[in-house]
């Protein structure tokens, strides 16, 4: 997968990319490529953002500066662009990030993410550039870049060679393997600590009864989380 992310602060993904299992998954081929519309801005003084028309505070990024971006990186109109690939928005109103937009977006050859920062962008962004506004929730962050990062581990973690063992993604919180439901709970050595037990069965090597219990933890904390259908 090519992800390239729109960022007037490049350097945050230095740290993300530097990641083990971002290493890994960019070894396979795919690339996480960071492009800084300060270096395209067609106004003098790396200049980027705007007050807003009608007054309030804080800052909006402008539209011609990152329609000169996307032109640069692309090479075509950004209008054009979204038709190719996704173009995602990070907006805190945006389409809240979950288990299957993940999984959605983990099946995308290439993804372009753009980092709002101060207010935001100028709305004609979302409408004439962008293919999707996602929010990682109901919080606002002083910019797109931590919800990029959010964005980018979970895609990056579906994909091959991204964790040791491949099962520990498709067994996960929330994939179809445990029809939505939350991960059933994980015990390591000791056995038993301060006269805690881990539960019996999961010593007991019965591969079938293990995969039952399992199955069983992971729907009763579906039926507990919020916000679950309760079936
Ligand atoms: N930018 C600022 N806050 C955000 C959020 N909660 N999700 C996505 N992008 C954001």
């Amino acid at each position: 997968m090519k992800i390239d992310v729109f960022t007037l602060f490049p350097e945050w993904f230095q740290w993300f990319a530097s990641q083990r299992h971002v290493q890994n998954v960019l070894a396979t081929g795919s690339s996480l490529e960071c492009v800084n519309p300060r270096e395209h801005t067609p106004l003098s003084g790396g200049q980027v953002d705007d007050t807003p028309f009608g007054g309030g505070a804080g800052m909006v990024l402008r539209v011609d500066v990152l329609d000169s971006a996307l032109r640069a990186h692309y090479g075509v109109d950004p209008v054009a662009l979204r038709e190719r690939r996704r173009v995602i928005a990070l907006a805190p109103g945006g389409r809240l990030l979950d288990e299957p937009l993940v999984e959605e977006l983990a099946r995308e050859p290439a993804l372009t993410l753009l980092c709002g920062r101060y207010e935001g962008f100028d709305e004609r962004i979302i409408e004439h550039f962008a293919s999707d506004v996602v929010s990682i929730g109901r919080y606002v962050l002083s910019g797109g870049e931590l919800a990029t990062m959010v964005l980018c581990d979970a895609v990056l973690r579906k994909l091959p060679g991204a964790l040791g063992d491949e099962r520990s993604a498709t067994e996960e919180s929330f994939s179809a393997a445990l029809e939505g439901n939350p991960e059933y709970p994980h015990y390591t050595r000791p056995a038993e600590y301060r006269g805690w037990q881990v539960p019996e069965v999961l010593l007991s090597g019965h591969h079938e009864q293990i995969a039952r219990w399992r199955r069983e933890r992971s729907r009763e904390r579906g039926a507990r989380a919020p916000g679950h259908d309760g079936d």
